[in-house]
């Protein structure tokens, strides 16, 4: 058995909110996300909580587990309970709660739209696909991983104190375009990164990097911003 302790919030009743803790029968092979739902197939349907692909890919189950930002999917119970049988789930931090583990991700989308996610491009459309050399593909390749979980912009301290803050996510799709040999938007997604809310207000305490559950080296990613900003924008911009 182990014991889930969760943060509770149900905004028809803000004065409840607080922590609730749930016995369930565990495996060490289970995944947390299975056992909130069976918390809430057998022992509260209220319990509000969002997934859909369970395979680590949608990226919608992001949450602060014992600590840290991950998604329920991907953590083993065995990785949980080696040091205490009660794991501790909490809404990330960052975003308003909307209910349970439910957090509003529109602060973090908007700022995911900001950055144009996707291929700028002039002229004609080619006739065939747009030709890239493996060399020019791999320059980006690490920053492709990225499924917009939010587990990296919600563990940024500096992005907590002032949501007007980019944050690391909006970075790192911004540096997949940036550093396409195909893409032609680079010059104005660097200019939006230039500015009062964007690269230069990382800090760099790797809470993203450790935060990203596909492994993205997602404070360097912005450290490679940051230097084509300050020494090869040329080199970039197409
Ligand atoms: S449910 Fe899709 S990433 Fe976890």
């Amino acid at each position: 058995m182990g014991t889930l302790k969760i943060r509770r919030f149900n905004p028809e009743d803000p004065g409840k909110a607080g922590w609730a803790s749930f016995e369930v029968p565990c495996l060490p092979t289970d995944r947390l996300l299975n056992l909130l739902t069976y918390v809430k197939g057998y022992l509260d349907g209220t319990l509000t909580f969002r997934r859909s692909c369970a395979h680590g890919v949608c990226g919608s189950d992001a949450m602060v587990i014992n600590g840290v930002n991950r998604l329920a999917c991907k953590v083993l119970m065995r990785d949980m309970l080696h040091k205490n049988t009660t794991v501790t789930i909490a809404p990330l931090r960052g975003l308003p709660v909307e209910k349970d583990l439910v957090v509003d991700m529109e602060p973090f989308f908007s700022a995911y739209r900001q950055i144009k996610p996707f291929l700028m491009t002039s002229g004609q459309e080619p006739t065939r696909e747009r030709i890239q050399s493996q060399a020019d593909r791999a320059r980006y390749d690490d920053t492709t991983k990225c499924i917009p979980c939010a587990c990296c912009t919600e563990s940024c301290p500096v992005y907590w104190a002032d949501g007007s803050y980019f944050g690391p996510d909006a970075i790192v799709n911004a540096h997949r375009f940036i550093f396409d040999s195909r893409d032609e938007g680079a010059g104005e997604r660097m200019d939006i990164l230039n500015g009062i809310d964007g690269v230069w207000r990382c800090r760099t305490t790797f809470n993203c990097t450790i935060a990203c559950p596909r492994g993205i080296k997602v404070t360097q990613a912005i450290t490679e911003v940051k230097r084509a900003l300050l020494f090869n924008r040329k080199a970039v911009v197409r």
